[in-house]
């Protein structure tokens, strides 16, 4: 008997060289330990056989086998155990060297931020804003406008129709005719919006930004458009910035004017940005036509008005030095992130 425990204390030596995880360390331990038919308590099948007399010392022997095996075990389930750990902790290691992920900080969009700034300027003036739909019907597009059928302003505007009522804005106009009939002036609003003509080129997208203005009062005339304007293009293009009105034509104001700021590049020197002019055109406006206060059910000879409109996308290309509209179309972020306010 005292041979055969020398053997199994070898065979187990043996086989814990190749045990090289706590799993295989587990199937060895149950192999000869835990298994009650395991080698170990096999053992105890051969105390039954031997000779009485024989009987303790063999039990003795058994007894200090299990003791050192569960001992032996135990040594090498803490030394695998550890040796896991540490593998475990090297895989998982975290290298507080590497350089971190660059979290992106997302940016205004130039129109959103020039269009964010004009209301800013013109809420200080007392305007609130009002959006209105980019679908209208031909009345607040254009005969309210006072540009009745056959009008030929109306080939100025190509049109997207969607059927035969309805059509995509080409202006936000008609925002002039959704709030006159639907507001108690007086009153003085914004709409900034998106509008849609068939045209593209370099500086005509399909989709474009406008804002309009309208002020309802008694006693409006030119002059409040002017000194309102002459605070605008200060605020927006600095405080040397000029104005200066030409006449023109809308159907919808009368008189109508077009308005010029002098070249915020070079001071009305003259350069590429103003081709010359000194003058850069920045928006069209004028005082509310009549007959489009009398469309709105408002009577004329008591209210007077003004009211203009200006290219969103327009202004962020002459503010930017940017010469292709399609730039804040594309959304290439590479190009939209460089522009701050
Ligand atoms: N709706 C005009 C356009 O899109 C711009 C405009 C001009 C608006 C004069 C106005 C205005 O309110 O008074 O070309």
């Amino acid at each position: 008997m005292e041979d055969k425990i020398k053997q199994i204390k070898a065979d187990i030596e043996a086989e814990m060289v190749k045990a090289d995880s706590s799993k295989a360390l587990f199937e060895l331990r149950t192999k000869y330990l835990l298994n009650k038919a395991g080698i170990i308590p096999g053992l105890m099948k051969e105390l039954g056989k031997a000779a009485k007399e024989d009987r303790p010392k063999i039990g003795m022997l058994i007894n200090s086998l299990k003791e050192w095996a569960s001992g032996y075990f135990d040594k090498k389930d803490a030394e695998i155990k550890a040796l896991e750990l540490k593998i475990k902790n090297e895989k998982e290691a975290v290298d507080i060297t590497m350089p971190a992920k660059k979290r992106e900080q997302g940016t205004l969009h130039p129109v959103s931020i020039i269009k964010s700034q004009l209301i800013e300027i013109f809420a200080g003036m007392g305007f609130s804003v009002l959006e209105w739909p980019e679908i209208e019907n031909d009345f607040y597009n254009f005969t309210a406008l006072n540009t009745p059928k056959e009008h030929p302003a109306r080939d100025k505007q190509d049109t997207f129709y969607i059927n035969e009522d309805f059509m995509l804005r080409t202006h936000t106009s008609p925002g002039q005719i959704r709030t006159m009939t639907t507001v108690k002036p007086p009153f003085k609003v914004l709409v900034p919006g998106r509008v849609y003509r068939a045209d593209d080129d370099a500086t005509h997208s399909p989709m474009f930004n406008q804002m309009e203005g309208l002020v309802i009062d008694k006693n409006i005339t030119l002059c409040d458009l002017q000194g309102m304007l002459d605070v605008l293009v200060k605020k927006m293009f600095g405080s040397d910035t000029k104005t200066r009105f030409r006449p023109s034509f809308f159907p919808f104001t009368e008189p109508s004017v077009e308005v010029d700021v002098s070249c915020f590049e070079c001071g009305g020197k003259g350069c590429k940005l103003c081709k010359n002019t000194g003058w850069i055109e920045i928006l069209g406006g004028g005082i509310v036509n009549r007959n489009v206060i009398i469309n709105c059910g408002l009577d004329p000879d008591k209210y007077t008005g003004f009211a203009f409109g200006l290219g969103l996308d327009r202004i962020a290309m002459l503010k930017y030095g940017v010469n292709n509209i399609h730039t804040f179309f594309e959304n290439d972020v590479r190009a939209l992130k460089q522009f701050k306010d």
